[in-house]
C-alpha cells in the first residue's frame, strides 16, 4: 500500500461522470426538480410512494414525529408485505413472470435442477404453503422465526411466509458460527428455525444442520426446526422437533390468506455489530420499510420492465433483505440469485452468469470488485457483458481505482455507477446518485436521495458546509429502524442522544466537497468493516479472551487493499503458554467457532503486555500506529515502553 492511496485521490478528483445522454433520456427520474419538490414536502413525497403499495386499509397520516426518536409512518394503515410482493403481481396476470433466475453453484453438473426459473406464481404457492406449515407448528403473529440458510429460493420463501402470517424473521448469515446463531436465537427467543442440511461451497457440501445441532439443544424457546435438503447429506433429525421442508410443504394447504398487519408492526429483526460485544437487534417495521425499499430500488436502479437485476449480496445481510427480497419483489422485478462462490469453478463465474441471463443491472460490494481486479481483466473480457446498463456498489467506501476498473472492465465505460450509502439501521439506500440525473465522482456516494436529509457536524456540533466531520441524518425516513429488540434505551443512547432526539448519529465520518457531495470516510466507533461485513472490536476481543491460552487481547482494524479493513489482534498469552504459529492458528480457529470465519484476525501479534497508560488503559491509537508501521513518537508515558518495541519488531518481521 505504497502509492495507491495518492493515486486514488488523484483519480478521484480529476474525473467526473455525467449520465450518458441516452441513459438520462430514458430514465424515469431525470427531472432535477424532484430534489426540491421532495425537500419542500417530504411527507407528500413519501405519501406518493406509499400509495403505490396495496393497502388493506388506508393510512390516516404519513408521519407522526411528535415523540422523537420514535417515529410512526403511515399510522392507521393495514397491509401485508407478502401480498405486496406476490399476490398483486399474480393478480395482475404476471404469475409467469420470473422473480428469480436461480443458479446453483453446481449448475453445470445438475442439469435443469441447477438453473431454476422461479416465477411469481411459484413463489406465492410455496409461500402460502410454508406459511401454513408455520401456522400448523403454532407460529403466529409476533413470534420470532430464525432463518439460517444458504442462498436458495427457500430462504426467500421462508422470509415471505413469515411476513404473510405476521411472524418476525430473524435471519442469521449462513457463514456465522453455531455460537453466533445460538446467541441470536436465544436473545430473540425464536420459536422456530429454518435451515438446510448443508450449503454448497466450491463444489463441496459444508454442513449446516449438523454444525448447529449442539446449540439447538441449548435453546429452550426453540420448538421446531425445518430443514431444507439442499445437498442430500442426510443430517440427523430430532423426532418431534425437526421437520423436512419438502415433505411439510407438499403436505400443506396451498391457501393461506395474508394477515392484515398494522403499518408499524415489526417485519423483521436483524442483528448487527455495534461498539460493544453484544450485537444489536435492529427492528424494522412493515409499511415504512416496504415503502422505502420499493421507492429506492425503483429510483436508484432506474428499474425497467425488461431489466434483469442482479444483487450479488447474501440474503443474510440487510442488502439481501432489502434489495434481493423485499424491494425487487414489491417492484415485480426479475432478478438473478446465485448460490455459490464467485471463483467456482472458474474466476469468470459471475461474468458467465451475466452473459447467460443477459443481466442489465449488477449491484455488488467493493471488496468483490477488488478481488476481480486482482484476478485479472481476462475473466470479464472473456464474456459478453453488453447487456449491462447500470452498476451499483454498497457496503464500504469504493476507492476510485476500483470504481474506474468497475466502470471500464465491467461496465464497458457506458454504465453509470450508483455508489449507495446506507446501513442495516436505515433499512434502505440513503445517499446515492440517481443514475439519470447525477454526475458522479469516483469514490463519492454523492448526495442524499430526494426526501432524505443528511449533514456533517464538527467537534462543536456545528454544521460543516464544506469539510469533514461526523455524519448525521436530520429528518426521519420511512425505512428507519424503530428500536433495538428488547433494548429500547440502547436504541436511544446509541443513535439519538449525542445530538438530541431528532438527529440520527450514523457512526460514520464523512466529508462534503464544494459541490455538496458526501464522501464517506469510515466508522467513528469500534466497528471494523471487513469485506463489507460489520464486526465490532469488542466482539472479536471477547472471542479471543475466551480462549484458555489468552490473558488479554485487543483488536484493531487496519486498511487492507482487498478487504477494505482487516483485523489485527494483539494478544497477551497466559503465563507458560508458548506464543507462536500454532497458537495463532488455534486462535483463528477459535474465533471462527465463536463468531464465524469472517472475523478471523489477518495477523496476530503477541506481547507480554499490551501498551497501556500508567492507569492501565489500552492505547488503541498506539496499536494502530504499530500496525501501520508509523513513527510511534513519545512512548515514555507507557507503563512498559518496551512492549511497543517488541510489537514493532514482530510487524516488520512479518511483512
Ligand atoms: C459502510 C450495509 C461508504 C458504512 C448496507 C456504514 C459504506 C456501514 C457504504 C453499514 C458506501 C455502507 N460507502 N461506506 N456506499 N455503504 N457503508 O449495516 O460505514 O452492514 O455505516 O449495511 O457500511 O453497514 P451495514
Amino acid at each position: 500500500m505504497t502509492e495507491e492511496p495518492e493515486l486514488d485521490v488523484l483519480l478521484g478528483t480529476e474525473r467526473t461522470f455525467p449520465p450518458p445522454p441516452a441513459f438520462a433520456e430514458a430514465a424515469a427520474f431525470n427531472d432535477p426538480g424532484i430534489y426540491e419538490r421532495a425537500a419542500a414536502d417530504p411527507e407528500g413525497w413519501w405519501r406518493g410512494w406509499a400509495e403505490q403499495l396495496e393497502w388493506i386499509e388506508p393510512f390516516d397520516r404519513v408521519l407522526d414525529w411528535s415523540d422523537p426518536p420514535h417515529a410512526k409512518w403511515f399510522a392507521g394503515g393495514k397491509l401485508n408485505v407478502s401480498a405486496n410482493c406476490l399476490d398483486r403481481h399474480v393478480a395482475a396476470g404476471n404469475g409467469d413472470r420470473v422473480a428469480y433466475y436461480w443458479e446453483a453453484e453446481d449448475a453445470d453438473q445438475t442439469g435443469p435442477e441447477g438453473r431454476k426459473q422461479i416465477t411469481y406464481a411459484w413463489l406465492l404457492d410455496q409461500t402460502q404453503r410454508f406459511a401454513n406449515v408455520l401456522k400448523g407448528l403454532g407460529v403466529g403473529k409476533g413470534d420470532v422465526v430464525g432463518i439460517f440458510m444458504p442462498m436458495v429460493p427457500e430462504a426467500a420463501v421462508a422470509m415471505l411466509a413469515c411476513s404473510r402470517i405476521g411472524a418476525v424473521h430473524n435471519v442469521v448469515f449462513g457463514g456465522f458460527s453455531a455460537e453466533s446463531l445460538r446467541e441470536r436465537m436465544e436473545v430473540s427467543e425464536a420459536k422456530a428455525l429454518v435451515t438446510a442440511d448443508a450449503t454448497l461451497r466450491r463444489g463441496k457440501p459444508v454442513e449446516m444442520k449438523g454444525q448447529i445441532d449442539p446449540v439447538l439443544d441449548q435453546l429452550p424457546a426453540m420448538e421446531h426446526v425445518i430443514v431444507v435438503d439442499r445437498c442430500g447429506t442426510g443430517p440427523s433429525m430430532n423426532e418431534g422437533r425437526d421437520l423436512d421442508w419438502a415433505e411439510a410443504v407438499s403436505a400443506a394447504d396451498p391457501v393461506c390468506p395474508p394477515e392484515p398487519m398494522d403499518a408499524e408492526d415489526p417485519l423483521y429483526l436483524l442483528y448487527t455489530s455495534g461498539s460493544t460485544a453484544k450485537p444489536k437487534g435492529i427492528v424494522h417495521t412493515t409499511a415504512g420499510y416496504l415503502t422505502h425499499v420499493t421507492a429506492t430500488h425503483r429510483m436508484v436502479f432506474d428499474l425497467k420492465d425488461d431489466d434483469v437485476y442482479w444483487c450479488a449480496a447474501d440474503i443474510g445481510w440487510v442488502t439481501g433483505h432489502s434489495y434481493i427480497v423485499y424491494g425487487p419483489l414489491a417492484n415485480g422485478a426479475t432478478s438473478v440469485m446465485y448460490e455459490g462462490a464467485p471463483d467456482y469453478p472458474g474466476k469468470d463465474r459471475w461474468w458467465e452468469i451475466v452473459e447467460r441471463y443477459r443481466a442489465s443491472i449488477l449491484y455488488t460490494a467493493p471488496t468483490a470488485i477488488r478481488s476481480f481486479m486482482k484476478w485479472g481483466d481476462e475473466y470479464p473480457a472473456a464474456h459478453d457483458l453488453s447487456s449491462l446498463r447500470l452498476l451499483g456498489s454498497v457496503g464500504e467506501p469504493i476507492n476510485p481505482r476500483a470504481w474506474l476498473w468497475y466502470h471500464e472492465k465491467i461496465g464497458g465505460a457506458r454504465c453509470p455507477i450508483v455508489d449507495t450509502w446506507w446501513q442495516t439501521e436505515t433499512g434502505g439506500i440513503m445517499i446515492s446518485p440517481l443514475p439519470g440525473l447525477t454526475t458522479t465522482k469516483p469514490g463519492s456516494a454523492t448526495v442524499p436521495l430526494p426526501g432524505i436529509e443528511a449533514a456533517i457536524l464538527d467537534s462543536e456540533d456545528n454544521e460543516v458546509e464544506v469539510g469533514a466531520g461526523t455524519l448525521v441524518l436530520t429528518r426521519p425516513w420511512p425505512g428507519m429502524a424503530r428500536t433495538l429488540y428488547r433494548e429500547p434505551e440502547r436504541f436511544v443512547e446509541t443513535y439519538w442522544q449525542r445530538y438530541g432526539p431528532a438527529t440520527y448519529l450514523v457512526g460514520d465520518a464523512a466529508r462534503r466537497d464544494e459541490d455538496g457531495f458526501f464522501w464517506i470516510v469510515g466508522r467513528i466507533d469500534d466497528v471494523i468493516n471487513v469485506s463489507g461485513h460489520r464486526l465490532s472490536t469488542m466482539e472479536v476481543e471477547s472471542a479471543l479472551v475466551s480462549h484458555p491460552s489468552v490473558a488479554e487481547a485487543a483488536v484493531i482494524g487496519v486498511n487492507d487493499e482487498h478487504t477494505g479493513q482487516a483485523i489485527v489482534a494483539f494478544v497477551t498469552p497466559r503465563d507458560g503458554v508458548e506464543a507462536g504459529p500454532e497458537l495463532t492458528a488455534d486462535l483463528r480457529e477459535h474465533v471462527a467457532d465463536r463468531i464465524g470465519k469472517l472475523a478471523r484476525p489477518k495477523q496476530t501479534l503477541f506481547a507480554s503486555d499490551l501498551p497501556k497508560t500508567r492507569s492501565g488503559k489500552i492505547m488503541r491509537r498506539l496499536l494502530r500506529d504499530v500496525a501501520d508501521g508509523n513513527d510511534l513518537g513519545d512512548v515514555s508515558t507507557l507503563r512498559d515502553p518496551s512492549v511497543v518495541e517488541s510489537l514493532s519488531e514482530q510487524i516488520s518481521r512479518d511483512r
